[in-house]
């Protein structure tokens, strides 16, 4: 995967989260609206804190880098445990949003609008390191996500842990009965949302695998739109960094009906993953 289309995605976000996106964020990101992912989301960060302190001096607290921090859902649960926070976006309307939502930890917050490349760069260069680094709905954005999680890896201090959520399974390691009811669960949302025509060409033409580089929708939301992330690669790339994982797959859908439904039935359609060197592993 080269740089151009590391470049055109990274252009296409900040295209697509101006102020009016930023806005409307909520109701197309399901771990944000949704109590129960909500829920599950911090239950995993409390997990993850707790194990974090038990390796930070008692005059220190636990570093965390959030990579695509957007309007800052994942930055606030650390903060309010009492993490020092790193976010990194390439949108300022979105960063403006987290300062906002984090006014209260101004003080333990640093917020950078830059390319997550860059930054991880920067931090590798300079031997920077964290006791954190959470990618929370951010992965499918970036076209080669493999790089991007070794590059953050790079960056984690010896007990160091990656925290991914809410990533699309990859599609094709879903059922024929997931992957329908998935389709279906969207449809149901976005038929109620503006610009029905054009999101209807875009489906039929991605349909055909014909994606446009000069198309926001395509790039914005890479792999959402493409396959999914390949799960099982990303526990290869841990193992050959010995490090130890652990997966957990949910339903997660925009449509309030369908999230319940989608959960109540068992079905699985995303993921979360936490690695490091926790002494647990599984998917
Ligand atoms: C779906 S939002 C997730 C926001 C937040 N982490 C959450 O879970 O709500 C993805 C964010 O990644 C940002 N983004 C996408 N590509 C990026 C890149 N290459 N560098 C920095 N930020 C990027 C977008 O601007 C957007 O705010």
């Amino acid at each position: 995967m080269d740089e151009r289309a590391a470049k055109i995605a990274a252009m296409a976000n900040s295209v697509v989260y101006d102020s009016e996106a930023t806005r409307d964020y909520i109701d197309g990101a399901p771990h944000v609206k949704h109590a129960s992912l909500r829920a599950l989301y911090g239950s995993l960060v409390v997990g993850i804190y707790d194990r974090s302190l038990k390796h930070t001096a008692t005059s220190e607290v636990p570093q965390v880098l959030d990579l695509g921090a957007g309007e800052g859902s994942a930055t606030l649960p650390f903060l309010e445990l009492g993490a020092r926070v790193t976010a990194v976006d390439v949108s300022e309307s979105m960063l403006a949003a987290l300062k906002e939502k984090c006014t209260a930890y101004a003080g333990m917050l640093e917020a950078e609008c830059r390319d997550v490349f860059d930054m991880l760069h920067h931090m590798r260069d300079t031997g920077r390191k964290f006791d954190v680094v959470v990618a929370n709905s951010f992965l499918h954005h970036v076209p080669d996500y493999l790089a991007l999680t070794r590059d953050a890896v790079a960056v984690l201090s010896p007990h160091g842990q990656f925290f991914s959520f809410q990533e699309p399974l990859w599609h094709d390691s879903l059922g024929p009965f997931a992957r329908r009811f998935s389709n279906v669960a969207y449809l149901a949302w976005r038929v109620f949302k503006g610009d029905k025509l054009g999101g209807f060409k875009r489906r039929r033409r991605r349909s055909r695998g014909l994606y446009l580089e000069d198309c926001p929708e395509d790039n914005a939301e890479y792999h959402a739109v493409r396959e999914g992330i390949d799960q099982n690669a990303m526990m290869d790339l841990f193992k050959e960094s010995g490090l130890d994982y652990q997966m957990v797959r949910y339903f997660s859908t925009q449509s309030r009906l369908f999230q319940f439904i989608g959960s109540s039935l068992g079905m699985k359609n995303t993921f979360a993953i936490i690695s490091g060197n926790t002494g647990k592993s599984g998917a």
